[in-house]
């Protein structure tokens, strides 16, 4: 239901999106004369498509550049860049074989999106005979029913983007990927695939050049692969969702420029390394559900939102863990966290869980002061010793 809403979301901003970029487009508009190659290709691909739910591109428009979900390059030569075949309503079996032969000609595109076309078959040859797309650099395949192991993509040499994400697809993978050496970002969550994070680095050699890895949602097992950290332009790492074991490594550290880290719903053992504190452009930092272990350290200086439920931490909230101007969302409940709730809590937090720990002593009265929480868990589930006054403040906290 929540990812349906949130699809939904996604889907009117692309729309909107598109009407954007269209309309910009179409003001500036005025030869847009495709070459006659380029022309012929895109009468093809339309009839190709009349079948399913292309109604809304109007062919006798003779420029293809001012159909909808085209977008062409500006300047001397006009070609055609970009296309946008989302959510075509494509019916269960539709043979799209016709449509990829005649796609794989264009050979100027660099941007394609064929998301959430969900249950159209890709043909094999899309990814063993498409050698025209040479050029593309984002491919949108989410939402599809590719099934089977991840392909070799080794044709779409250029790519710079490659989202996967829900599509059935099976087994390991091995080197299908490893000739994508520009690959900067890459999502294969939500699949059923299994065996150890992907290969990052093959003889000394890294793989691609990644700053947004999403691996969540899969059946990887193993460790926290070494080889992650001499990414140093990852700005997104999600591992969340998997069957990883072993701790989590100090040298996550040398990831300067991460934004966001999720290695949650994991088996993840040992201690949240320190070093953590010092990526400065770190906002989220999430691996509840694991059994992490040992105190928390204070990584909390430039976060936002930090979850750490679900683990087996112990010792105390450190006094400047909550205090951080910039944390907004903290959830730190159901481990075995000791001793008081730290005094010093940041005026921005929205969000504050603490619930089935071990806490005891009063409640800060400075939990008085947070005027954006709109979220504080049940109190009662921690075993406070609270005195008579602070019971009505309590009560108050709960119905904010
Ligand atoms: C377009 O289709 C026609 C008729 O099927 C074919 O003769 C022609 O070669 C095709 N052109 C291109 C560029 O695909
Ligand atoms: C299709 O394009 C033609 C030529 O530009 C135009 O005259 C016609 O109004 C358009 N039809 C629709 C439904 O937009
Ligand atoms: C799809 O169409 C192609 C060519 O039109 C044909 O060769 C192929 O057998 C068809 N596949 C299916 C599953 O119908
Ligand atoms: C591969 O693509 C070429 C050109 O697009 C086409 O002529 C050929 O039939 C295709 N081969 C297979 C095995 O699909
Ligand atoms: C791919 O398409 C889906 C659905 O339209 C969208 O949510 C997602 O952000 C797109 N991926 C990329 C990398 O833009
Ligand atoms: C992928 O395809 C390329 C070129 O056809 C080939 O050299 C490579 O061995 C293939 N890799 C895998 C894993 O099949
Ligand atoms: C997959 O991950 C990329 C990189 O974070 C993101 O841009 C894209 O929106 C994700 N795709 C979907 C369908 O959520
Ligand atoms: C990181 O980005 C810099 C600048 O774009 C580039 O030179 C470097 O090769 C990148 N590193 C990796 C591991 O991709
Ligand atoms: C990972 O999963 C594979 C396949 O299920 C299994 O053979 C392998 O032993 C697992 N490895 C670890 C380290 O758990
Ligand atoms: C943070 O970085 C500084 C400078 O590189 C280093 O001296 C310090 O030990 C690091 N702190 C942690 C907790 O890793
Ligand atoms: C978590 O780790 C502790 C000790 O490190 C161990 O005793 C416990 O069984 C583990 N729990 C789970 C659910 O793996
Ligand atoms: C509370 O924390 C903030 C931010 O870390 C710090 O600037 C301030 O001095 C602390 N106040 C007290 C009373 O410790």
């Amino acid at each position: 239901m929540e990812r349906y809403a949130h699809l939904f979301i996604s889907f009117s901003l692309l729309f909107s999106f598109l009407n954007y970029s269209l309309f910009v487009d179409k003001s500036m508009a005025s030869p847009f004369q495709l070459n006659h190659d380029q022309l012929n290709i895109m009468v093809n691909l339309s009839k190709s498509l009349s079948p399913y739910s292309m109604s809304e591109w109007n062919t006798t428009d003779p420029s293809p550049c001012l159909w909808e979900r085209v977008t062409c390059s500006a300047g001397p030569s006009t070609v055609v860049t970009g296309l946008s075949l989302s959510y075509l309503g494509l019916s269960t079996g539709a043979n799209v074989s016709d449509f990829i032969s005649i796609l794989c000609r264009l050979d100027t595109l660099q941007y394609l999106d064929f998301s959430l076309n969900y249950r159209t078959t890709i043909p094999d040859s899309f990814f063993s005979n498409c050698t025209g797309l040479s050029r593309l650099k984002s491919l949108n395949l989410s939402y599809n029913d590719l099934g089977g192991p991840v392909r070799n993509f080794s044709s779409f040499m250029s790519l710079e983007t490659l989202d996967l994400f829900h599509n059935y697809l099976k087994g390991t993978v091995e080197t299908q990927l490893s000739s994508l050496s520009k690959l900067k970002s890459l999502n294969l969550s939500s699949n059923l695939l299994m065996g150890t994070i992907p290969k990052l680095v093959i003889d000394g050699r890294k793989v691609a050049a990644f700053e947004e890895l999403v691996l969540s949602e899969n059946q990887f097992n193993g460790t926290i692969p070494s080889e992650i950290f001499e990414y140093e332009n990852l700005t997104v790492l999600d591992l969340s969702t998997n069957s990883l074991s072993g701790t989590i490594p100090e040298k996550i550290g040398m990831l300067s420029n991460l934004n966001a880290l999720d290695l949650s719903s994991n088996q993840l053992t040992g201690k949240i390394p320190a070093t953590l504190s010092n990526i400065s452009t770190l906002f989220r930092f999430a691996a509840y559900g694991n059994n992490l272990t040992g105190n928390i350290p204070s990584i909390t200086k430039f976060l936002s939102s930090l979850d750490l439920s679900y683990n087996n931490l112990g010792g105390e909230i450190p006094s400047d863990l909550l205090a951080s101007p910039n944390l907004e969302y903290v959830d730190l409940s159901h481990n075995r966290l000791g001793g008081a709730i730290p005094t010093n809590l940041s005026i921005g937090l929205l969000n504050l869980q603490l619930g089935g720990n071990l806490l005891s002593g009063i409640i800060p009265t400075s939990i008085g002061k947070l005027s954006k929480l709109d979220y504080l868990d049940s109190w009662i589930s921690l075993r406070m010793h609270c005195m008579a006054s602070y019971q009505r403040r309590l009560v108050i906290f709960m119905n904010w």
